[in-house]
């Protein structure tokens, strides 16, 4: 038997297939851009997914040689939180409007204001944020009456693909979860919070835990794909869950650090456990009964590739970053705030920017590489501090992965600033990957999610912390704490000049 992962994220949607002892046979993906027609907008149109999909799909299958008929079948995966609204006949209506806008601050007020804040989290789980879902489906209704009025289905990005393939409209709780629709202690949607943002029931798919099927593969989609007609079709995950599964952060204690565009701090609940002023996610996670918390940073490995792209495009990582080994932690006195796209967590700000802080004459291009690695990783450090002081149990575990994992370096200055042992593991596939064991635990492959990253999960490296360098930035971390809210109120009026 073998199974496929699919994971349609920002910029691409990849194919992924593994045999039933988690072997990686094939992988391939399709780019696509997003589009910001204004400030502080993103969106997508849902085709690129699904053509993204079909190509996919067709590559792994060619390069594979695997019979289709072999397939046990597909787990889906995707970007977070995007609005996708679809007529009575599953028409797209217009372009999604993905994780990574920041248009509906107003929404956000608007759904504590009818809601009452407090009560929203303990429902939630979580406040609204511009990225979430239920503030688009409020700002459409305030700014595209007629788009709203069609209005009658809400999927999220990995569930058009999912109707694509078989005619099913459908969601995982994980995903579900972070619409901040749901309720999170019943693992389904909210008919409180629902009725007081006017949004139908009727609206939203039925909710599955992620090993589970939802669907079977059409004919019409069997023959744009290669796969079988009647192939299952299993829940998955929003792309944060999936990927904790694909490096096996599924317990109590093992948190997965991911360092892609955005950065996420990832730890596995038993129960839905809320920081109590809602400053980290609590979402459903894709093992069923299990939760998360989560703190996202919206640009991480984001930061590094901008600054690479901006002041040395002709540059290899590896020459840019090798020489700011040699500069002292801290960066002699410079700092670097990572909040290039506003920030998540810890400050819920769309108009956070960007910053080197304390600059001089001495400052050469070393300690500004440098400080953007020590910046991101101060910014991580905020989320695991919010765990603790929200009375997380002990985290006995780090597993890093994301593009931004593969530098040395800069796993020794996260693991210096978090003071603690970070590790990596041999499955380097990211969501894709975790949607994969998700279908194969869904067709019996495995008795759980569990026992499938047990199976097919090691660790590979350790980097261990260094205990003058961790000294060192517990004496730093302070100051840099004090950077945002020292500047918020610029912030805001930098905003405000534009
Ligand atoms: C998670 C989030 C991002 C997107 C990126 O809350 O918004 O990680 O899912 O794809």
């Amino acid at each position: 038997m073998y199974f496929l992962g699919i994971d349609s994220s920002t910029t691409a949607t990849k194919a992924l297939l593994m045999d039933s002892a988690g072997q990686v046979l094939a992988a391939a993906a399709t780019e696509y851009p997003f589009e910001t027609p204004r400030p502080l907008w993103s969106e997508q149109h849902p085709d690129l997914w699904w053509d993204g999909a079909q190509k996919s799909i067709c590559a792994v299958m060619q390069r594979s040689g695997v019979d289709p008929a072999q397939i046990g079948g597909v787990g889906l995966t995707g970007q977070m939180h995007g609005l996708v609204l679809l007529d009575a006949a599953g028409e797209v209506l217009r372009p999604a409007i993905l994780w990574n806008d920041q248009r509906t601050q107003a929404q956000c007020d608007e759904i504590h204001r009818r809601i009452g804040k407090e009560k929203f989290i303990q429902i939630t789980g979580n406040v609204a944020l511009t990225g979430f879902t239920a503030p688009k489906i409020l700002w459409v209704k305030e700014n595209e009456p007629e788009v709203y009025a069609r209005a009658a289905h809400v999927l999220l990005p990995k569930d058009y693909v999912r109707l694509k393939l078989t005619g099913t409209y459908a969601m995982d709780k994980a995903d579900g979860a972070g619409t901040v629709l749901m309720d999170l202690r019943k693992r389904d949607w909210s008919d409180e919070i629902l009725a007081a943002l006017e949004i139908p029931r009727a609206w939203m798919p039925p909710t599955y835990e992620g090993p589970r099927i939802t669907g079977f593969l059409t004919a019409e989609a069997a023959r744009a794909t290669g796969l079988k007609t009647g192939t299952p079709v299993m829940a998955g995950g929003g792309d944060q869950a999936a990927q904790a599964v694909g490096v096996g952060a599924v317990c109590e204690g093992i948190v997965a650090l991911t360092l892609g565009t955005s950065g996420v701090v990832f730890a596995t609940t038993d129960g839905p456990f809320i920081e109590p002023e809602g400053r980290l996610h609590a979402f459903c996670h894709s093992v069923p009964d299990k939760w998360h918390m989560m703190g996202v940073m919206l640009s991480a490995a984001g930061s590094l590739r901008w600054y690479r792209d901006t002041f040395a495009p002709l540059h290899s990582y590896d020459e840019l970053l090798g020489p700011a080994a040699n500069i002292p932690a801290g960066s002699d006195g410079l700092f670097f705030l990572p909040y290039l796209t506003g920030e998540r967590t810890p400050h819920p700000d769309p108009l956070a920017r960007g910053a080197f802080v304390g600059l001089t004459v001495r400052h050469k291009m070393t300690h500004m590489t440098r400080a953007v690695l020590e910046g991101v990783a101060f910014g991580l450090r905020d989320s695991f501090e919010l765990m603790k002081s929200a009375g997380l149990g002990e985290i006995t575990q780090v597993r890093v992965s994301g593009g931004g994992a593969k530098s040395p370096l800069w796993r020794q200055i996260l693991a210096d600033v978090f003071g603690c042992e970070l590790v990596t593991v041999n499955t380097t596939e990211g969501a894709a990957y975790g949607a994969a064991l998700l279908a194969a635990v869904g067709a019996g492959a495995y008795s759980s999610v569990e026992a499938a990253c047990e199976a097919a999960v090691q660790v590979t490296g350790s980097t261990l912390p260094s205990p003058e360098q961790v000294k060192a930035y517990d004496k730093i971390y302070p100051l840099y704490r004090e950077l945002y809210p020292a500047l918020t109120s610029s912030f805001k009026r930098i905003h405000e000049l534009r």
